[in-house]
């Protein structure tokens, strides 16, 4: 892997096993993740975008390890993490950390928010209390919290403020890589770019890479420099942000730019709306994965899965009618 990345992804799969029968035997599987590649570069924000269920925070929570991987490959820095385990696994994790969707449930009650913050730190250092919360108040006034908020509950806080503590502890050992599943999709819209600013502000302090997932693309539009998109466990595109809104190639990433609102009005553009629901991961279609419901789609998407195609420096998209040079997915 190159010095410029921080993360490279390789072929990575997770599937969940289904059981069924009295004895609990494996009777399917969901392929929740099915193969995606991408990379992050230092310093950079990578948005994973799609529908729900499409697999993100499956993708997201397999890469940082708090699942096993199913096969693929997971560098981190010049580490191959994929399978590493015990002690490895949790030296490795101080580089990487995650912040969840839902600042209400991921926040312990009962803790107060200094401990909640210092906790990683408290697992990993041998630091007295004292030196513990000097760190911790330092984390607080950089995600604009007080000082205060150290002897505060959760229940006392906001949404925002609560996101807020969940980054501060995320950033508590000091990682290179954040993983935020969907930090914004539950807080009032009036906050989401607060919330939003502070990210981009620490990101530029420490030098953060983000690997920022979504559900829709406008949230990652503004924070994002390269952006995947994810159907059905497969990344469908990728490429820098610019170009996936300028000019997107795969016809699933068409009907996600298309359904954007218009940022300027009067301007009119038509919606694509797509027929049918996002089929099951424990069955997936034949071919290419997003067939059956490709407005544009022909007998031989049926036949096998595309491979990606280049269609301009760092863009890919995976789709047959595609005729740029093919590049092994
Ligand atoms: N632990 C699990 N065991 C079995 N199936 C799972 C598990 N976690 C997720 N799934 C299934 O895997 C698929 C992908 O789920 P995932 O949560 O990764 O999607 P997502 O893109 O994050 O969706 P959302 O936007 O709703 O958060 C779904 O069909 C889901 O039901
Ligand atoms: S390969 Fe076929 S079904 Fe898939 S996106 Fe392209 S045209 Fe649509
Ligand atoms: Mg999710």
């Amino acid at each position: 892997m190159s010095n410029d990345y921080i993360l490279e992804v390789k072929d990575l799969k997770q599937y969940y096993p289904i059981k069924g029968g009295i004895f609990q035997r494996k009777v399917g599987e969901v392929k929740a993740v099915d193969g995606i590649s991408f990379a992050v570069k230092k310093g950079q924000t990578v948005g994973l975008v799609g529908e729900s269920g499409c697999g993100k925070s499956s993708a997201g929570r397999t890469i940082l390890r708090l699942q096993d991987v199913t096969s693929g490959k997971i560098q981190f820095c010049d580490q191959d993490i994929t399978n590493i385990k015990g002690k490895a696994l949790r030296e490795a994790r101080k580089g990487f950390q995650m912040v969840f969707q839902d600042p209400y449930a991921s926040l312990n009650p009962m803790q107060m928010i200094g401990d909640i913050v210092g906790e990683p730190i408290r697992n990993y250092y041998h630091k007295s209390q004292k030196e513990i919360e000097g760190e911790v108040k330092d984390l607080l006034k950089r995600v604009g919290l007080n000082e205060q908020a150290y002897y505060k509950y959760a229940h006392e806080f906001s949404g925002g403020q609560r996101q807020r503590v969940g980054i501060a502890r995320a950033l508590a050992l000091k990682p290179k890589l954040i993983i935020a599943d969907e930090p914004v999709s539950a807080l009032d819209v009036s906050v989401q770019s607060q919330v939003l600013n502070i990210m981009a502000e620490l990101q530029e302090d420490f030098g953060l890479s983000y690997l920022f997932i979504a559900h829709d693309l406008s949230v990652v539009k503004h924070v994002s420099d390269y952006i995947c998109v994810m159907y059905l466990g497969h990344i469908v595109e990728q490429g820098p942000a610019e170009a996936i809104y300028s000019r997107p190639q795969h016809p699933y990433t068409q009907s996600l730019i298309s359904a954007i609102p218009e940022i300027r009005p009067g301007q009119k553009k038509e919606r694509i709306l797509l027929q049918g629901d996002l089929p099951s991961p424990s069955d997936p279609p034949h071919g290419c994965p997003f067939h059956t419901r490709c407005p544009i789609a022909q007998d031989e998407c049926r036949l096998e899965k595309p491979a990606y195609r280049q269609v301009e420096p760092d863009h890919f998209a995976a789709c047959i009618l595609l005729e740029e040079e093919v590049f092994p997915q």
